[in-house]
């Protein structure tokens, strides 16, 4: 191919071609390396502070196979990575940092196409959106799922079920060793978290959208699979190349309606729903709340996996993956969007059938994803259906409010805490800006009283985010946030609230007149950070319903 963007570097005469060959040399390469062969980047997320992306190096190995065997000069470059676990106030908080780094990283350096290896929950979306925003060549390589752990003869789904089990630590139904085991296991391998938590959802995304070769995203971590599909991604980058194959060719409106609608067949993480709004905001398509609803209402979710379901992502795997998933829906998807490896969504999926109906199977007719309005969100919030409780979709009772997060990890264990199973627990001031960073503190605990008294979900809104590997009745994402005074700000211990799923509907029980008197007494709390990143991060984040990404990295609106 003529007129590679590398050779912008390396073809130029004078002194600083030969300076740019001279410094590459300097890493051993002999001088026909520059001859017009095709560059590919590995943005590498790796890092030892991600352990769901610690294995990533093994992985850009195999990806670098695959480049020269296709002919091309693999370069490795690393990025900020984003440790779930970790990272303090939240991973989100850097999510937009991390796409920054990504976007000029390839931006900046000589190459023509660039392969993004990430896994743990926001290092997917991050790559996206800066891949997206510099719109060279990309291909995604997800790290995989961790395999299972085991616990007195029950499979473990990292996140979900630790939730589940801390609940029987604190009631003293498992004792301290019992505990220390399930330390042990519930994490046994490298890969990202093995239920359909947002990572599993954003990698399988990252597939629906046409940016992995199909297959790509349930390959557990450490089978060897995951190092053939690495390999054959780094020979499909050099393709790329060839085929001017560009992320803004791919990240069509449709293919994010593909997204969508996987899922919702996935029962996927509510943060998908911010994550996909942000990447397509990159590429100039405005995706709306609505959107999601619109899609989720003739969807059917169709995966058995946890949260959701009772099985692991090495399950999908086995039944076959998201293609599987894909076919099965494939007359709600459009089938003509091209993908990474020069074929259509549908011709990819065309032959893959289910191989196991126990997991891939219909759980609900409708989407995993409500979208919710009302006087309590006006620009939206989002609940999980498929993760919470069938007898509360519809549930009026009175708020029990929490001004903080630290008020409530202060009060929940409270043997007095004036609470009974039809309470609402409320919790603002945890949003984008007012936590801030948009933490994933939405599941508030149940309480300790109600655990004893065997009550083990309840009603609970917030403008937080979840984890994907949570469960419950748990309104999230209240727009606008608490902080910027939207009315969640003005809910007072109490009140009552009615929750209505089918409805699509979230009330707060007050007239207008006392929204309007209570709002304009609405003082502002005080903002967290004067400098740094922090107030970059305060001045220019969106809504939770906008994609939380920085309004001046967002593309100008085209479709
Ligand atoms: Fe990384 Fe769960 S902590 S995916």
């Amino acid at each position: 191919m003529k007129n590679k963007r590398s050779s912008q570097w390396f073809q130029t005469p004078g002194y600083h071609g030969m300076a740019r060959r001279a410094w590459l040399r300097s890493e051993g390469y002999p001088a026909d390396v520059f001859d017009g062969k095709p560059i590919v980047g590995i943005c590498n997320s790796w890092s030892e502070l991600n352990n769901c992306n610690a294995h990533l190096r093994e992985v850009a190995a195999a990806v670098k196979r695959g480049v020269l065997a296709a002919g091309g000069i693999p370069l490795e470059f690393p990025t900020i990575s984003l440790g779930e676990m970790f990272m303090l106030p939240t991973t989100m908080m850097f999510r937009n940092l991390m796409a920054m780094d990504v976007e000029e990283s390839i931006r900046a350096n000589p190459m023509d196409a660039v392969v993004l290896l990430c896994g743990c929950d926001k290092t997917t979306p991050a790559q996206l959106m800066g891949a997206a925003s510099a719109d060279v060549p990309a291909i995604v390589v997800p790290g995989g799922p961790m395999l299972a752990g085991t616990f007195q003869g029950q499979r473990l789904g990292s996140g979900t079920d630790g939730r589940k089990l801390f609940d029987l630590y604190r009631t003293g139904k498992l004792n301290d060793e019992e505990w220390s085991e399930v330390e042990g296991c519930i994490a046994r391998t490298s890969g990202h978290c093995t239920v359909m938590g947002t990572a599993s959802t954003m990698t399988s995304l990252a597939e629906a959208l046409g940016m992995t070769l199909p297959g790509s995203a349930s390959i557990p971590a450490p089978d060897s699979r995951r190092m053939a599909n690495a390999e054959l991604s780094g020979r499909a980058a050099v393709d790329l190349i060839e085929r001017n194959l560009t992320p803004s060719r791919i990240l069509t409106r449709e293919a994010f309606e593909n997204a969508i609608t996987v899922l919702m067949a996935l029962g996927g993480s509510t943060n998908a729903v911010v994550h996909l709004i942000a990447i397509a905001g990159r590429v100039g398509i405005r995706l709306t709340l609505d959107d999601f609803d619109r899609i989720a209402r003739k969807t059917p979710c169709i995966v058995n996996v946890k949260p959701s379901g009772e099985y692991l992502m090495e399950d999908l795997f086995h039944a076959g993956g998201v293609p599987a998933v894909m076919n099965r829906i494939a007359g709600l998807l459009h089938g003509d969007c091209v993908t990474v490896n020069g074929k259509s969504m549908g011709d990819n999926v065309a032959r893959t059938v289910s191989q196991d109906d126990k997991v891939i199977r219909q759980l609900s007719a409708e989407g995993g994803i409500a979208i919710l309005y009302g006087n309590l969100a006006p620009d939206g919030a989002v609940i999980k259906v498929t993760a919470a409780s069938a007898e509360l979709l519809k549930h009026r009772g009175r708020a029990y409010v929490f001004e903080t997060r630290d008020q409530m990890m202060a009060e929940i264990d409270r043997d007095d805490l004036p609470v009974d199973r039809n309470s609402i627990l409320v919790m603002r001031n945890c949003g984008p800006k007012g936590a801030p960073g948009f933490p994933e503190w939405g599941h508030i605990p149940m309480p300790k009283k109600l655990l004893q008294e065997g009550v083990t979900d309840m009603v609970r809104i917030s403008d937080a985010r979840m984890s994907g590997t949570s469960f419950g009745t748990v309104v999230l994402h209240v727009a606008p946030e608490s902080a910027v005074g939207g009315p969640l700000a003005v809910v007072q211990t109490g009140d009552e609230i009615t929750l209505d799923v089918e409805a699509r509907k979230l009330e707060l029980a007050i007239s207008p007149q006392e929204m309007e008197a209570r709002l304009s007494r609405f003082i502002a709390p005080k903002r967290q950070y004067e400098r740094g990143y922090g107030r970059l991060f305060l001045d220019h984040v969106t809504q939770a319903h906008l994609g939380c990404d920085f309004d001046f990295l967002m593309a100008e609106v085209t479709k």
